[in-house]
């Protein structure tokens, strides 16, 4: 019984630790892994409540064959049919047969496309009760927490929520499953990360789900990634409804897009009169280098961003460009933004930056500096206008 990980006497983590994967959904970067989590209820009835990514399915069949110990499933609950979670359905639906399939009426059609399962389905509906014996299973609709179909399920009788995505986390559970068996500070950037580049999106969805959630006596949280929440319960769901808000710290953000160090040289002038004149939380990214994810967490984190770019092709550099796309597409709220670039003749950086600030309806800054070639003093001064106005916002707004 090596892989037996309780949760309580009867409620297990079936999950696996994925560190092979480098990005998740193909895009985001996994330098800590990510864990799939997946939970066996042993009871009169036996409940599985989520499967995991098909990469790990032999692991995970395994964990499944030791928990249940002969005996065979009775229901598989679907939270969510993203395949990170549904990947291993149609193999589980061969080894129990039997086993009813627990979704909702947004659930099936996406299991049926994207499987072929069509039988044994139980439909529930918000406030629908399962009886397992001991344990019961009640389920609470989330649409858009992550996709429209994504519900939560509540295991009343010892205040469990099986959340999906909700309070998950990326990076691996190394040697523990619980908050309080792991290093929360070493995993504290992939909380907040997997939040703002998963979940980040719909903040309004969050909310709504945690209005809905907010009268149920909640003992444990067992998310479908990252650590089981039961000592900081409280803290995981304070962050999430800030998050939630787009409420932010006071702090600045500064992505550049540099060839040859003449934008590059107007961001480290902007940081340093932005640290002069009192702001202390100042990030700078290269946007070459450092991957959409990680800037995108720190503009949850801080009110103010800026954005330069040198102009290439008569446009905005390619990897602001994707920036500023994602930021776009990820309809990021309440934020403070000022602008700049450098142009070479003709210009187009600033002017795509200066269309992204229309577009994205965030608050602006009037100084918009754009040095020609490289930058002079009179390039400086302006820089200094675009901080202290940057500051003084920020002051205001935090004061
Ligand atoms: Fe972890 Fe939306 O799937």
């Amino acid at each position: 019984m090596h892989n037996r990980n309780n949760i309580t006497d009867k409620i297990f983590w079936v999950g696996t630790n994925d560190r092979r994967t480098t990005l998740f959904e193909n895009y985001w970067p996994l330098p800590k892994g990510v864990a799939y989590n997946s939970y066996v209820i042993l009871d009169e009835k036996i409940a599985i409540v989520d499967t995991v990514e098909k990469g790990t399915m032999d692991e995970y069949l395994d964990n499944i064959t030791e928990v249940l110990d002969g005996r065979k499933a009775d229901y598989l609950v679907i939270n969510h049919m993203e395949p990170d979670h549904s990947g291993s359905i149609r193999s589980l639906v061969e080894r129990y047969p039997d086993m009813k399939i627990v979704g909702n009426k947004k659930t099936f059609p996406m299991l049926e496309r994207f499987y072929g399962i069509k039988e044994n389905l139980l439909e529930v509906k918000e406030g629908d009760l399962i009886d397992l014996g001991k344990h019961k299973l009640n389920f609470y609709m989330v649409p858009m927490l992550h996709w429209p179909e994504t519900m939560v399920t509540f295991e009343t009788t010892q205040g469990i929520l099986f959340s999906g995505d909700a309070f998950g986390a990326f990076g691996t559970l190394d040697g523990g499953i619980f908050d309080d068996e792991l290093d929360l500070d070493y995993l504290d950037e992939e909380i907040s990360r997997y939040y703002s580049n998963i979940v980040g999106k719909y903040g309004r969805p969050t909310q709504n789900a945690l209005k809905k959630l907010a009268g149920l006596e909640i003992k444990m949280i067992c998310a479908t990634h990252g650590p089981i929440w039961r000592s900081h319960v409280a803290d995981i769901i304070a962050k999430y409804d800030k998050w939630s808000q787009f409420k932010t710290d006071e702090g600045c953000v500064i992505v550049y897009s540099s060839m040859y160090g003449n934008t590059e040289k107007m961001a480290d002038n902007i940081a340093r009169q932005l640290v002069k004149k009192g702001i202390k939380k100042v990030r700078i990214h290269d946007s070459s280098k450092t991957h959409p994810s990680y800037i995108i967490n720190d503009i949850f984190k801080y009110r103010g961003v800026i954005l330069g770019s040198c102009a290439y092709n008569g446009d905005v550099f390619p990897t602001m460009e994707t920036l500023i796309n994602e930021l776009e597409h990820m309809a990021i709220k309440d934020h403070v933004l000022g602008v700049f670039g450098s142009k070479s003749w003709g210009g187009g950086g600033l002017k795509r930056l200066n269309k992204f600030a229309e577009e994205i309806k965030w608050e602006t800054i009037e100084a918009t500096p754009e040095a020609l070639c490289a930058p002079n003093s009179a390039d400086f001064d302006a820089c200094e206008a675009l901080a202290e106005g940057m500051a003084s916002r920020l002051k205001e707004l935090y004061k």
